[in-house]
């Protein structure tokens, strides 16, 4: 594949080769999450191609992971030597360079001045789990805040903090006791039926004065997971007094504050981490996602005061894989080096005002919201009602995979757009193109 290809799709999808292992998978797989029937070959950059040899853009990153872009030579190159030497020995009971080395840069880069400690996990879900394990451990307390419209994972503990769609819980209650959900700050659907900025933050003195007081007392409180912007649940961006309101109630009652950066971190929003943004030094950090590139890495970043006091409280066997750990540390060099974050915030910024121009020849598109390249639309029946189009924004969605872009949906109407940061400015402008002529089509209809 070459560096720069537009989309091109030439059979039905999915067309005789990738059919097969659809089929297949249908066949034997347990029933989890697909999206669309294409079945992926090969990907470079932004760029994939599916065993019929059609060719589309990746507007998911593998739902948040690629943001390298895919199979990125420097990464490439990082996992093949690795694996030519070591590729595992158990890094939570002994030592190897390339997970002393991450623990090191990513301690240093998390936010604040205060010294910080890493442990490494196989996916986001587990990442939250120590979190929930730690936080608890450290303050002592039983119970966990997190938002309605949250997506935290779905094991056990995350399952309990996730609130974005009723589905993930049904059918395997009772989740963890002791978490409660509080509003959101979702402007665009005000929980309170409010308008920003005249309503001055209603939506964190409700937490404090209604759920705090009435609900559960903040001094039960261990932790509160945040997601900086609500991803699963909508690609929700909070206004700016926000987060940094949830964060001095947090230290008022000594609520320790997570923020869940398995989303929206990795350089996607323009900062390395989406708190950043806001200036927010979270007590612990969750990564997972786009850390690795692809290999399957995460960790959990806490300030140095929380560690555990002996050993034995918590481990596991895959956290910090070499192989994964020295595609991480290759991923940091490509955010770094081919500075990726300035790109993430220059197109996403582009994105957004093309976005708004065609949000105002299409009333079907309700909202757009994002910060740097984690965009969305929701999709509406009228935009005076905002009543929720779900049909049609799948509709939309299968329009663009014919012209040749993958995406995915999030919250009950919308769609987010998260391309890898190496995207430029020719393929971005082709894509915004591909999602006119879908909405379009659909609007007509
Ligand atoms: C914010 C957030 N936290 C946690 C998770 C769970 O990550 P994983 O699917 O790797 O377990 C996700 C996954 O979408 C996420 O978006």
């Amino acid at each position: 594949m070459s560096d720069f290809i537009r989309p091109n799709v030439t059979t039905s999808i999915p067309g005789e080769k990738s059919r097969s292992i659809v089929e297949m998978d249908n066949d034997y797989g347990i029933t989890a999450t697909k999206v669309f029937p294409v079945a992926i070959k090969k990907g470079k950059g932004i760029v994939l191609e599916d065993e019929d040899g059609n060719v589309f853009y990746d507007f998911t990153s593998g739902v948040g992971v690629c943001n390298t872009g895919h199979c990125h030579p420097h990464v490439v190159e990082a996992i093949k030597n690795q694996t030519e030497q070591l590729m595992h020995f158990a890094g939570t009971d002994y030592y190897y360079k390339s997970q002393s080395r991450l623990m090191e840069r990513m301690a240093k880069k998390a936010p604040g001045t205060n010294k910080k400690r890493v442990f490494f996990t196989n996916s986001g879900t587990e990442s939250v789990e120590a979190a929930i394990k730690l936080s608890r451990y450290y303050s002592k307390r039983p119970q966990f805040l997190s938002f309605i419209g949250a997506f935290h994972g779905r094991t056990m503990g995350s399952l309990s903090l996730t609130a974005s769609r009723a589905v993930h819980k049904e059918g395997f209650q009772p989740t963890m006791p002791g978490v409660e959900h509080v509003p959101y700050a979702y402007c665009y659907r005000c929980p309170y039926n409010l308008a920003y900025p005249s309503c001055n933050m209603e939506c964190v003195k409700q937490i404090e004065n209604w759920y705090l007081k009435k609900v559960l007392s903040p001094y039960d409180v261990a932790a509160f997971f945040v997601e900086p912007i609500q991803g699963e649940g909508g690609y929700i961006v909070p206004p700016k007094e926000f987060l940094p309101m949830i964060k001095e109630m947090c230290e008022k009652y000594g609520i320790l504050y997570v923020s869940d950066e398995i989303q929206a971190g990795f350089g996607r929003t323009g900062e390395f981490f989406a708190c950043e943004n806001w200036n927010i030094v979270p007590d612990i950090i969750t990564c997972a996602k786009g850390m690795g590139s692809g290999l399957p890495i995460g960790c959990m970043i806490a300030d140095e005061k929380l560690d555990y006091p002996h050993p034995g409280c918590h481990s596991n066997t895959f956290g910090g894989n070499p192989v994964c750990c020295e595609s991480s540390y290759a991923t940091l060099d490509v955010i770094e080096n081919e500075n990726l974050m300035v790109n993430a915030k220059n197109l996403g910024q582009y994105m957004n005002d093309a976005l708004h121009d065609i949000q105002k020849r299409h009333p079907i598109i309700g909202d757009v919201r994002g910060l740097g390249l984690m965009q969305a639309i929701e999709i509406v029946k009228d935009p005076k009602t905002k009543e929720i189009d779900p049909v049609s924004r799948d509709q939309i969605c299968d329009e663009m995979l014919q012209l040749g872009m993958i995406t995915i949906d999030c919250g009950p109407s919308s769609i987010r757009f998260i391309p890898p940061l190496v995207i430029n400015k020719e393929e971005m402008a082709i894509a915004l193109e591909i999602i006119e002529k879908a909405v379009t089509k659909v609007e007509n209809h």
